[in-house]
């Protein structure tokens, strides 16, 4: 039997037996706490609610604040914690640490950073631990009264663990004018306060690799949670391999005048591989009529999920991206009230790359939350609020959108980028044709591991052509049928379009996408 199975049909009687216990498990991935550097860390989701900050004015923003609470004997804090006030402030984790070889210690002293009443009952202490030489305290800590907080209350990092990093936003400005904000470190879960405080994460190299599964573990993992990908019941393109691609007949081309298209090997491997995307290549479909049609539909009996690993949260998580490859994406269509309007061809392009991402703790395990890809930006899911087939199933769903194909947790009608209430319809269903990720994938990267990718993930170009159609004309046509006030909001809309749904560029390739190396955004 493979052993992928075995382990597959193992987590199955773990679950059956000690309900939700960790389906994939083994090593140093999902085995509670990692180790580095003479520390023990675990994942901490137990809190005492401290502080919540009432916004001065309507707009304001605010926060809640809280101390993790009932640590199991021997760790102690790294800071507290905080949550922004959208919509409901609930704790979501934060590393708490234990001593194995003399590598923590106490801070030496506590000074008030901010103190205030606000418009809360009570006032409010933000603390700055002074740690000893040597030591960084990486989460700062908050009391509501002048007494300060005991040296045991928490304990500061080694210098050689932590880099600093930074968060894009901040957890809580009380007030623009006030040089006061909170930021939260997001792999430890401590939150730091001040002018411009400086922010610090755990050091890549030291865990990230440690506690990241093993190629066995990602195939059960996936095996256990991967998505089931649905369709639109209307959809006319769907997706396919990259080699089926290649098979039917796409072609590539070059800006050079002296070199015609050339039909690409099922590998890829007469792609030019790696530089920049620099306008000089380009692919395209196929020149006769008969075989565009056949190479845009697309065909599932031959699709495929390729998938990306890469360590996240400085390593104490790992990201599976599932990434799926369209040959066509169809035209837009927007709505306005109960009006549906074409929008002719506007939106359509050759060669369509789009993804979803599963977050998994490598303390536990378990899938944490899953992002959505839409056009340029997205949305991340807590696992929770996932919707799964049946209970006690773990595999969520994932639609995608009629041609746009954009992801979505449920299914339903969103309107992108509304104007005069006119908006690009984002649609999904049920009952369309079905994917299972777990059964036709591939994992293409995984840096971790070493593994060899293959050629057309080197391929960095364009996978369609610039727009062939005029997108002045395109709305031309629909707007002769427009009230004056519909044809501004249909203006403004195409408008906020991305780049590439408007055709001004083509689509790169998942390398190309910022969220290779990067966060989603
Ligand atoms: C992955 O780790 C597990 C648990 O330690 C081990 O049984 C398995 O052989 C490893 N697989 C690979 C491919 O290294
Ligand atoms: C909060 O307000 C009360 C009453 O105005 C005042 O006595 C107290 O000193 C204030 N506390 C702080 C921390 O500013
Ligand atoms: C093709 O594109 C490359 C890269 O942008 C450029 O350097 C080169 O001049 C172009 N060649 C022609 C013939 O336009
Ligand atoms: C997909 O390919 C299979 C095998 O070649 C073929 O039988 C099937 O008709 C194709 N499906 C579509 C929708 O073209």
């Amino acid at each position: 039997m493979d052993p992928y199975r075995i382990l597959v049909l193992l987590s199955f009687f773990l679950r059956l037996h000690e309900g939700w216990a960790t389906a994939v498990q083994g090593g140093q991935f999902a085995k509670g706490s990692i180790e580095v550097g003479g520390l023990e860390l675990r994942e901490h989701t137990t809190f005492t609610k401290i502080w919540t900050a009432a916004p001065l004015n309507s707009g304001d923003s605010s926060a809640t604040f809280f101390s993790p609470s009932s640590l199991p004997s021997g760790f102690f804090p790294l800071g507290s914690h905080a949550q922004s006030h959208t919509p409901n402030p609930s704790p979501t984790r934060a590393l708490i640490a234990r001593d194995t070889a003399n590598s923590l210690a106490s801070p030496t002293d506590f000074t008030v950073l901010f103190s205030s009443n606000f418009s809360s009952p009570s006032p409010v202490f933000f603390w700055l631990p002074i740690p000893p030489p040597g030591y960084t305290a990486a989460g700062h800590v908050i009391t509501t009264s002048p007494q300060k907080p005991p040296l045991s209350s928490l304990r500061c990092l080694p210098n050689h663990l932590l880099e600093p990093c930074h968060s894009d936003a901040p957890t809580w400005s009380p007030k623009s004018d006030l040089p006061f904000t909170v930021h939260l470190s997001y792999s430890l879960g401590t939150f730091v306060a001040g002018g411009e405080p400086p922010l610090h994460c755990l050091k890549k190299n030291d865990i990230a690799l440690a506690a990241m599964p093993n190629l066995t573990q990602i195939r059960a993992l996936i095996q256990t949670f991967s998505p089931i990908f649905n369709f639109h019941p209307k959809e006319l393109y769907l997706p396919s391999s990259v080699p089926w691609f290649f098979n039917n007949g796409a072609l590539l081309y070059t800006n050079s005048s002296s070199n015609g298209p050339v039909r690409i090997d099922p590998p890829g491997t007469n792609l030019p591989q790696g530089g920049t995307n620099d306008g000089a290549y380009w692919l395209d479909l196929p020149t006769d009529p008969a075989s565009q049609n056949t190479i845009k539909a697309g065909n599932l009996s031959f699709a495929e999920a390729y998938i990306h690993i890469k360590p996240t949260l400085d390593g104490t998580a790992t990201d599976i991206v599932f990434w799926l490859f369209y040959p066509f994406n169809g035209p837009a269509r927007a709505r306005a009230g109960f009006i549906e309007i074409s929008l002719g061809r506007i939106g359509e392009h050759v060669g369509d790359w789009e993804h979803v991402t599963q977050r998994f703790s490598n303390f536990d395990g378990e899938m944490t939350q899953m992002y959505f890809s839409q056009h340029s930006s997205g949305e991340w899911v807590n696992a929770a609020e996932l919707e799964y087939a049946a209970v006690g199933e773990r595999r969520p769903a994932a639609y995608a959108t009629l041609h746009g194909h954009a992801f979505y947790s449920k299914a339903g009608l969103v309107l992108k980028g509304e104007a005069e209430k006119i908006g690009i319809k984002d649609e999904t269903a049920e009952e369309g044709a079905v994917m299972d990720a777990a059964a036709g994938c591939l994992v293409v990267s995984a840096e971790h591991l070493g593994l060899e990718e293959p050629a057309w993930l080197q391929y960095m170009r364009e996978w369609g052509p610039k727009v062939s159609y005029d997108v002045d004309k395109e709305l031309g046509k629909m707007m002769r049928f427009l009230p004056g006030k519909m044809k501004r909001g249909l203006r403004t809309l195409v408008g906020r379009l991305p780049k590439e749904m408007l055709g001004e560029e083509g689509p790169t390739g998942p390398k190309g996408k910022a969220s290779w190396n990067g966060e989603e955004s």
